[in-house]
Formats: C-alpha cells, sequence, structure tokens
C-alpha cells in the first residue's frame, strides 16, 4: 500500500533537511476530514527554524512538490493540511486486499523477535473468575495480533497450582475430606473445604502452623502430600480447560508455578552472589526500600518460597528457553507493586539486558457485576462457564423469538454469545474498571459484538443477493468517491495501522474501536446508497466489491479479537 504519512514526511524533511521520522512522529490525522488527511502542525519547528508557524507553513507549501498522491494542501493557523488523491487511495487500498485476501494488515514488522505473552493464569483449587476471563480474553486477543504481525509468539498459562494455599487444602483435606464429592464438582467442593480451612485457622494459630508445614512438605516432595496436590490440580485443569473451549482460547505453554519448584535455589544463589539479600526476622529479602518498593521476600522464615520467587525463577527460565524481547504479563493491576518488585530484583538475574528491559506488566482494569466485587475468600463467586452458558441461551432465546427458523441455530447462538463477552472485555481502555452488564453485552445496536456480527452479516446478505462479486479490474474507482464510499476506504486504510498501535501499547481495544468504527461507516453507507441497483450495473458493481472488503475486514479483524462469524443473525 501507499504509505501515504511516510510520503508526507518525506518531502518535508527534503524541504527542511530535518530527520524523517522525528518528522513523521509529528504529523497529526486531523478532526474532520473536511481539513484533510494529515496535518503537519508547523509549530513543532519553530524553535529549530527559528520562524513563525505561519511563516514555516507558507514556506513548505512553496517548497513542496505534491506529486501525484497528494491532491492539495491547505494552509489552517499554522497547520499545514495534506488532503490526499482519492484516486491513488482506494486503488491502492483494494489492491491490496485484492492481493492480501486473508492476510490483509498483516506485516512482517515482528520478524526476528520473540514475544511471550502470559495470560488467564488461574489458580487451581480456585474459581476461576471474571478477572481470569478478562485477562485470558486480552492475552489472547494480544497473541494473535503479535503473531499477525510476524512476532514469534509463545502463549504461556502461569498456572497459580503452587503456595501457602496448598497447604491448607491439604490440610482441610485430611480433616473432612471424605465430606466432599471431589470427583463430581471439584472446584466448588474443594472451595469449601478452603472457605472452612481458612476460618479454622483464623481461630486456631496451630491449625495454620500446620498449614504452613503441609506446604513445606510439599516443597520437599513428600508423596502423601504431592499425590493430594497432583489431583487437586488434575480436577482443575479438566474445569478450566471446559472455560477454554468455550472461548476458543489456547496456549502453547502450561508451565505453571510448581514447575519453577526446583529452580529457586538457583535464584537465591545468584541474588546472595550479587549481594542483594538480606536477613530480616529469618526471612532472605531483597530491601527495595530505597526505590519507593518495599522489600521483596525470596525465602520466608520456614524455608518456603513465595510467589515472587517462582516468578523470578520463570524469567530465568523464560530467557533462557526463548530469549524473549518481551515478555508482557496479562496481569490486574491489583498486582502493579508485586510486578515492580520482581523486576526490579530481575535486574540481579543472570539474563540478557534486553530481557530485563522487555519485562512488561500489562494492567486491566476490574470488572464488576451490580453485586459488587468478588473474592475467592468469602466464597462468593458468580462461575465463569455459567456466565458463558448464560450469554449462549440468553442469544438461543433472541433467536427463537425473532428467527426461530434459522440455519445451525446452536452454532450460531454460540459465536454470538460468546463474541458477546469477548467484545465486552476489549470494547474500553483495558486498564478502566468495567460493568458487565448483559443489556449492553447483548444490544445489538450498541458498540458491541453482536451489532459487528450484525454488520457482518449484512455484508453477507448483501453478497448473496448480488450473486456475483466482480473482479476488481471490473471495478470503477472514481464511483467510490462519493462521502460514504470514501470513508470506508480511509477505514480500510488504517487497519494496519491500527494493528501496531494495538501492540505498541499493548492495548487491544483499539482494534476493538476500530471494527466499531467500521461497521457505522458501512451501516451509513448501506443507508445512504442503494447498493443492488440493476439499472446502474457499475455502480453495483463497485458497491458490491467494497461492501465484500467491508465483510473480509471485520472478519480478519473479529477473529483477531478471538470472535467468529455468524453466517446468519
Ligand atoms: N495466579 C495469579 C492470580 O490468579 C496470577 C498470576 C500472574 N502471573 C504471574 N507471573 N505472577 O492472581
Amino acid at each position: 500500500m501507499i504509505q501515504f504519512k511516510k510520503e508526507i514526511a518525506k518531502k518535508i524533511a527534503e524541504a527542511t533537511e530535518l530527520d524523517i521520522s522525528e518528522i513523521e512522529g509529528y504529523i497529526e490525522v486531523p478532526p474532520s476530514s473536511d481539513m484533510g488527511d494529515y496535518a503537519f502542525p508547523c509549530f513543532r519547528l519553530a524553535k529549530i527554524l527559528k520562524k513563525s508557524p505561519m511563516l514555516i507553513a507558507e514556506e513548505l507549501k512553496e517548497k513542496i512538490n505534491i506529486g501525484e498522491n497528494i491532491e492539495k494542501i491547505e494552509i489552517v493557523s499554522g497547520y499545514l493540511n495534506f488532503f490526499i488523491n482519492k484516486t491513488s487511495l482506494i486503488q491502492t487500498v483494494l489492491k491490496e486486499l485484492e492481493e492480501k485476501q486473508d492476510n490483509f494488515g498483516a506485516n512482517n514488522s515482528g520478524n526476528g523477535k520473540n514475544i511471550i505473552v502470559e495470560y488467564s493464569s488461574p489458580n487451581i483449587a480456585k474459581p476461576f473468575h471474571i478477572g481470569h476471563l478478562r485477562n485470558t480474553i486480552i492475552g489472547a486477543a494480544l497473541y494473535n495480533i503479535y503473531k499477525y504481525l510476524g512476532y514469534n509468539t509463545i502463549g504461556i498459562n502461569h498456572l497459580g497450582d503452587y503456595g501457602t494455599q496448598f497447604g491448607k487444602l491439604i490440610e482441610g483435606y485430611k480433616r473432612w475430606g471424605n465430606e466432599y464429592n471431589i470427583d463430581e464438582n471439584p472446584i466448588e467442593e474443594l472451595m469449601k473445604i478452603y472457605v472452612r480451612i481458612n476460618d479454622l485457622c483464623k481461630e486456631d494459630e496451630s491449625v495454620l502452623e500446620a498449614c504452613r508445614e503441609n506446604f513445606k512438605l510439599l516443597e520437599e516432595g513428600d508423596k502423601y502430600c504431592t499425590e493430594l496436590w497432583e489431583k487437586f490440580r488434575a480436577v482443575s485443569l479438566k474445569e478450566f480447560q471446559r472455560i477454554y473451549d468455550l472461548l476458543g482460547v489456547k496456549f502453547d505453554s502450561l508451565k505453571g508455578e510448581s514447575f519453577y519448584t526446583d529452580k529457586m535455589d538457583e535464584v537465591e544463589d545468584i541474588l546472595n552472589k550479587a549481594g542483594v539479600i538480606t536477613e530480616s526476622q529469618g526471612a532472605k529479602i531483597v530491601d527495595l526500600e530505597d526505590k519507593g518498593l518495599g522489600v521483596c521476600i525470596i525465602r520466608k522464615s520456614n524455608g518456603s518460597t513465595i510467589y515472587a520467587t517462582r516468578d523470578l525463577a520463570a524469567i530465568r527460565y523464560r530467557a533462557k528457553t526463548y530469549d524473549f524481547d518481551k515478555c508482557l504479563y496479562v496481569v490486574a493491576y491489583e498486582q502493579a507493586l508485586h510486578f515492580k518488585q520482581v523486576f526490579e530484583v530481575a535486574k540481579y538475574l543472570d539474563i540478557p539486558e534486553k530481557c530485563q528491559k522487555g519485562l512488561e506488566h500489562v494492567q486491566y482494569g476490574m470488572t464488576r457485576l451490580t453485586t459488587g466485587r468478588m473474592s475467592t475468600r468469602e466464597g462468593n463467586v458468580i462461575k465463569v462457564e455459567e456466565l458463558l452458558k448464560e450469554a449462549i441461551s440468553r442469544v438461543n432465546k433472541i433467536i427463537e423469538e425473532k428467527n426461530p427458523n434459522m440455519e445451525n441455530k446452536e452454532l450460531e447462538a454460540k459465536k454470538i454469545g460468546i463474541g458477546a463477552v469477548i467484545f465486552n472485555n476489549l470494547c474500553t481502555t483495558i486498564i478502566k474498571d468495567q460493568i458487565f452488564d448483559w443489556n449492553t453485552v447483548l444490544n445489538f445496536n450498541g458498540e458491541t459484538g453482536p451489532y459487528i456480527q450484525y454488520v457482518y452479516v449484512r455484508t453477507k446478505s448483501v453478497l448473496e443477493k448480488a450473486k456475483e462479486i466482480p473482479p476488481l479490474s471490473e471495478v470503477n474507482i472514481e464511483l467510490l468517491k462519493d462521502k460514504e464510499s470514501l470513508k470506508i476506504v480511509q477505514n480500510l486504510y488504517q487497519f494496519e495501522d491500527t494493528l501496531m498501535q494495538c501492540v505498541e501499547k499493548n492495548e487491544p481495544s483499539i482494534l476493538a474501536r476500530y471494527l466499531i468504527t467500521l461497521g457505522q461507516s458501512y451501516s451509513n453507507f448501506y443507508n445512504e446508497n442503494k447498493i443492488i441497483d440493476g439499472e446502474n450495473i457499475d455502480l453495483q458493481k463497485a458497491r458490491v466489491y467494497l461492501t465484500k472488503c467491508v465483510g473480509d475486514v471485520l472478519r480478519i479483524g473479529a477473529a483477531l479479537l478471538g470472535m467468529e462469524m455468524p453466517n446468519k443473525m
């Protein structure tokens, strides 16, 4: 595709003899399209060139030879507004789509770079809560987008399958195991045991002590404790897998915290040699007070390791195994301090500098239901699997009411219900808290997954009515210069850039918002224009062709977010 922005930057750079990438960084997209397609704020150069923005604008306009891809340049209060040639724009977009087809927007900007995306990471024997749902969805979307841009991407589910809570569970199971039906309903039953033993621990310090002892035994490989732990892990994974299957999410690695059991002594050694470990009340710590980060415990006074120690061992292992350029942790913002500490201590590990610099906490906000926040300890939790199934059954009901004869009802309901939940998790800036409300999530006219699917299905039905999609060679580009068509073409042109922004900011919501915009542009186009027009065959061909392009890009974009498109709605 023609890189209009680059071309403009090049022209300005030549005229000013300044650095092209600096110039490119200054170029903006004006708030409204009657102000042009790109704008250059001349005040940016006022200091360097020692001239007023107005004067710079006039001189630049004079000097720049616009060439065939730019239609005109206008000066508006110190800005140079560039209007790109519409024919060039439409041609380049449609040609690119025809050439790249289902790979439209993909590129190889990530070639040679290894990116780890760590996501989901639920805790075994505990419910997969709505926060895990959110980060599973965010992580999977990031994973897909990175991959699409040529990065060597590794998706890791860092299962919380270790820690003192297992000492507690083992203790509870030892005491009351036969009262609970673990095989039938594992997580719910284990949770009951957990809540019960936790209560007992609050009352009786000696029980808590016994729990800690159990965990220590587990770390030392004690047979009874290990077998129980393995059982808890297996039954939990089976439950989680049902959720992953519903969402269509996969991982390249399922190495959880327990994998690092035998890799923590080395971490301690290295930190010791680096001279950063000190003792505090019997525990081994790295003091980060001078950086305002408190202390990071490496080993507790009873010899047990903690969450942070396992994260440090994981960083080392991942650096050696994957030589990562970036390791993204999609984890709630509540854990910000934990990651700051771990990343700080990781500076003392024997890993390449690029790995140290590539550690990044991708924070996301809480999901709130009308009932308020949920916590595991109180045992008041909504079940994610039930939520997903409810989404499907609510869609089923709508289909029964509105379109009872629809083909493959069940399958389509699943795509729509799951798609709705996925999109809802991605449509706002991920760090923001969000409220989960069925009326919003499933609103077919809102800024939702179903809306995007609905527009997609509309493009399909237009294509069906048209019966034939012309080849690009039969499309008269001049017929796509009306306001609504042009808007679509401009949106399509932005697709690749949108994906690049998503990885630059680790923000899949940029793609979600993009799809809404594209959907709205198509709706306007559909409302304003007669597409199937037996009288004017050339116009029909052009509009049908554009319709196909919109459908393709909606489908590609939605797939990157993890959504499937229904055939009917
Ligand atoms: N299992 C943790 C939780 O559910 C999240 C793990 C995050 N990843 C990590 N490397 N610490 O809160």
